[in-house]
C-alpha cells in the first residue's frame, strides 16, 4: 500500500529514487513522484500512472545526491496528477504511506488558519500540519504534527531549508532502514534496500530518523539516542527479480519446490542420532513448547490469502488434535469483542507482516490475554516483532500482487505447528507424528512433478478466457482450496468467480449455472469422493463446462467433465500442496492469455497496511 524510498548518498539520488520505486511499485502503481534537492531547492517531479511514465518525465539533467520517492495505491482522493505524493506545503515536502484517520478535523483547523489544500489527499495535510509546527528544528516540528495524527504513517519529509537531509517516522506502516557505501537508503521494503545492503533495521514506531549521506541517526521523541536492532537477510538482489521469468508470478509459483525446502527443512530432526523418528523442532524458531500447552481453543485469524491457509490449518489442526479451531477474517474479528483468554492460542498468517487489520487483531488478541503466535514471512515485520512467537516461512521476496509461494509455505507452516503440537501433547503417537512430518517432506517431488504439467493447465485456460462467472466447488480441504482458487483467479483475470462447499450449491448458486458456466470441481478427498460425484452430476445436468481435478485412482465417469488434471500419487492430506499450484497456473494462463497485467492487477496493492 504505496511504496516510499528516501536517499542520500554519493550516487545520482534521481536514478536511484526511481530503480527503488520500480522494486517498490507492486505496493501501488496508481501513480509516482520525487523530490530532490538540486542546486540548494527542492524540485518535485510527479506523474500519473506506472512509474516507467515518470521515469520518461525526468529531465535528463537533474542532478541531485538526496530525495524521497513514491508510488501510490490511491485511498484519500482519486488517482490524479495533483494527489500524486510528494506533497510540498511551505518549508514541508514529503512522502506517505498510510492514513491520516482524524485529517478533515486538522483540515477545518488549518483552514481557520487561512491555510488550504490543493490536493484531496489527507497526505497533503500532514505536510501542512508540519509546517505549521516548523521554526527550524525539525524534531520539534515532526513531533508535535504526529502527537495530533491517528491512524497509521510512514513519512519520509524534507524542510527546504534543511538540504541534503531526509526525517523520518512511522507508526503502523512499514520503513527499513540501511547506510552502505554509495550513501543511507530508507524504504517501505527490504527489497529496494537489496541492491545497497543485506544488513538493515526497521525504524522502530514514533522514533525519529535523521537520514544523510554518512549516517542515519535514530532518536526516540524525547530526543535521546536510540541503537534499532540490526537484522540481515540470506537473500539476494536475484531473489527479487524476474530472472528471464515472463511475470513474478510465474518465477513465484516456479519457486515452490524451492521456498517449501526452506520452510520445511530446517524444522524436521531425528529426536537423537540413532532415532528413526524425525519430528518438527521449533528450537531455533525460539517458539516455547509452553506456547502449546494449556490450549483448549485456537483462533487463525488473517486476511485474503493467508486466511485461506488458515481454513486448511483449521481443519488439520482439529483432525489432529480434536480442539476447537476457528478461522476469522481479521477485519471482522477485530471488531467483534471476541470471547478470548489464557487458554486461547491466536494464530495470525501474514505474508507481509503488515497486514493493518491482522495486525490489529493480533494486538486485541494479546490485549485480551490470549497467547499468540504468528505465520509471517517478511522478517522483522511488526506482526512478527508483537507476537507472543513467529514462525518464519523463509518463502523469500515474494513481488506478484497474486500470492503463490507464501500461501504454500503458511500451508507448510500449518501442518508442522499441527504435528509439533500433537507431538508434545501427546494427541498422536510419536511414530505418527514421525509418518506425518516425512510425508510432509515428501511433497517436495510431488509439487514438481504438478509443475510440469504447466502446458496441459494453459491449454486448459483457453476455455476460460471469455468467461464473465465461473465457480470453484469443492468439500473439505477442497473447499478450503476452492477458496483460494477463485481469489487467485479473480484478482488477476477480473472474471466473476465464487468458491462454494459442493454441498451448499443447491441451496442458492445453482440457479446461476448454465450452459457453458465454467466450474472446476475439486475432487481430491476420499472421504467425501462420492459426495463430490454427486456434485458434479447436478452441476453438469445444468451444462456446466465442467473442470475437474483429482487424484490417479479416482475413478470418473468421462462425460461428467470436459478436461481433467490429475495430481501425482499423494497422500490425500497432502494434496492442497498440488492442488494450489493447478489453481495458481489456471489463474497465471487465464490472466495471460486474457492480455492483462499479471503482476500488477487493477486496484490491488501488495501489502494492504490500511484498513
Ligand atoms: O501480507 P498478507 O499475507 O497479510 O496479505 C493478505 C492479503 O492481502 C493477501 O493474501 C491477498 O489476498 C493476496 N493478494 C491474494 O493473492
Amino acid at each position: 500500500m504505496c511504496g516510499i524510498i528516501g536517499f542520500a548518498g554519493y550516487k545520482n539520488a534521481p536514478e536511484a529514487l526511481l530503480n527503488g520505486l520500480s522494486e517498490l511499485e507492486y505496493r501501488g502503481y496508481d501513480s509516482a513522484g520525487i523530490a530532490c534537492f538540486s542546486d540548494g531547492v527542492i524540485k518535485v517531479l510527479k506523474s500519473v500512472g506506472k512509474v516507467s511514465n515518470l521515469r520518461k518525465e525526468l529531465p535528463p539533467d537533474l542532478l541531485s545526491f538526496c530525495g524521497i520517492g513514491h508510488t501510490r495505491w490511491a485511498t484519500h482522493g482519486g488517482v490524479s496528477k495533483v494527489n500524486a505524493h510528494p506533497h510540498t506545503f511551505g518549508c514541508v515536502t514529503l512522502i506517505h504511506n498510510g492514513i491520516i484517520e482524524n485529517y478533515h478535523e486538522l483540515e477545518l483547523i488549518l483552514k481557520q488558519q487561512g491555510k488550504f489544500p490543493i490536493s484531496q489527499t489527507d497526505s497533503e495535510i500532514a505536510a501542512m500540519l508540519i509546517d505549521s509546527f516548523y521554526q527550524g528544528n525539525a524534531y520539534t516540528a515532526i513531533r508535535d504534527a504526529v502527537l495530533q495524527f491517528s491512524g497509521s504513517y510512514a513519512f519520509c519529509i524534507m524542510f527546504s531549508d534543511q538540504p541534503e537531509t531526509i526525517y523520518c517516522i512511522r507508526k503502523g506502516s512499514p520503513l527499513v532502514c540501511c547506510c552502505s557505501e554509495q550513501g543511507s537508503i530508507v524504504a517501505s521494503d527490504m527489497v529496494a534496500l537489496l541492491r545497497y545492503s543485506k544488513d538493515y533495521f526497521v525504524l522502530p514506531e514514533l522514533q525519529i530518523a535523521k537520514v544523510t549521506r554518512n549516517s542515519i541517526l535514530v532518536t526516540d521523541l524525547e530526543g535521546q539516542e536510540c541503537t534499532p536492532k540490526l537484522l540481515s537477510i540470506t537473500w539476494d538482489l536475484s531473489s527479487a527479480q524476474k530472472n528471464g521469468f515472463k511475470h513474478y508470478m510465474l518465477k513465484e509459483i516456479y519457486e515452490q519446490p524451492e521456498s517449501l525446502r526452506r520452510t520445511i527443512m530446517p524444522r524436521l530432526r531425528k529426536t537423537d542420532d540413532d532415532s528413526v523418528l524425525l519430528l518438527p523442532d521449533f528450537t531455533e524458531d525460539n517458539i516455547p513448547d509452553s506456547l502449546f500447552s494449556n490450549i483448549n481453543r485456537i483462533i487463525i485469524t488473517a486476511c485474503g490469502t493467508a486466511m485461506h491457509a488458515g481454513l486448511i490449518g483449521r481443519i488439520l489442526l482439529e483432525r489432529l488434535l480434536r480442539i476447537p479451531v476457528s478461522v476469522e477474517i481479521a477485519s471482522e474479528f477485530r471488531y467483534e469483542n471476541p470471547i478470548l483468554d489464557k487458554y486461547t492460542l491466536v494464530i495470525t498468517v501474514s505474508q507481509s507482516g503488515e497486514t493493518a487489520d491482522t495486525l490489529a487483531a493480533l494486538r486485541l488478541a494479546k490485549n485480551l490475554g490470549a497467547k499468540t503466535l504468528s505465520i509471517v514471512n517478511v522478517k522483522g515485520s511488526s506482526i512478527a516483532r508483537e507476537s507472543n512467537a513467529v514462525f518464519y516461512t523463509h518463502a523469500g521476496p515474494e513481488i506478484a500482487v497474486a500470492s503463490t509461494k507464501a500461501y504454500t509455505s503458511q500451508l507448510a507452516a500449518f501442518y508442522l505447528i499441527a504435528f509439533r503440537f500433537a507431538y508434545l501433547t501427546k494427541l498422536q503417537t510419536d511414530t505418527q507424528c514421525s509418518l506425518l512430518s516425512s510425508k510432509l517432506f515428501h511433497i517436495i517431488p510431488d509439487v514438481e512433478q504438478v509443475l510440469m504439467l504447466a502446458d496441459k493447465v494453459k491449454k486448459i485456460s483457453r476455455n476460460l478466457i471469455s468467461a464473465t462467472d465461473l465457480f470453484f466447488i469443492g468439500r473439505g480441504l477442497d473447499y478450503a482450496l476452492s477458496c483460494e482458487g477463485s481469489i487467485k483467479l479473480k484478482e488477476i483475470t477480473y472474471i466473476h468467480s465464487e468458491a462454494y462447499a459442493a454441498g451448499e450449491l443447491k441451496h442458492g448458486t445453482l440457479s446461476l449455472v448454465t450452459e457453458g458456466v465454467p466450474v472446476i470441481a475439486l475432487a481430491t478427498q476420499p472421504d467425501v469422493f462420492s459426495k463430490m460425484i454427486s456434485n458434479i452430476k447436478e452441476v453438469r445436468a445444468r451444462g456446466a463446462f465442467v473442470i475437474c481435478i483429482t487424484t490417479q485412482d479416482a475413478v470418473i465417469d468421462p462425460t461428467l467433465y470436459d478436461q481433467k488434471l490429475i495430481l501425482p500419487p499423494i497422500d490425500p492430506l497432502f494434496a492442497p500442496f498440488c492442488t494450489a499450484i493447478l489453481l495458481q497456473l489456471l489463474a497465471y494462463y487465464t490472466s495471460l492469455l486474457r492480455g492483462l497485467d499479471v503482476d500488477q492487477p487493477r486496484n490491488l496493492a501488495k501489502s494492504v497496511t490500511v484498513e
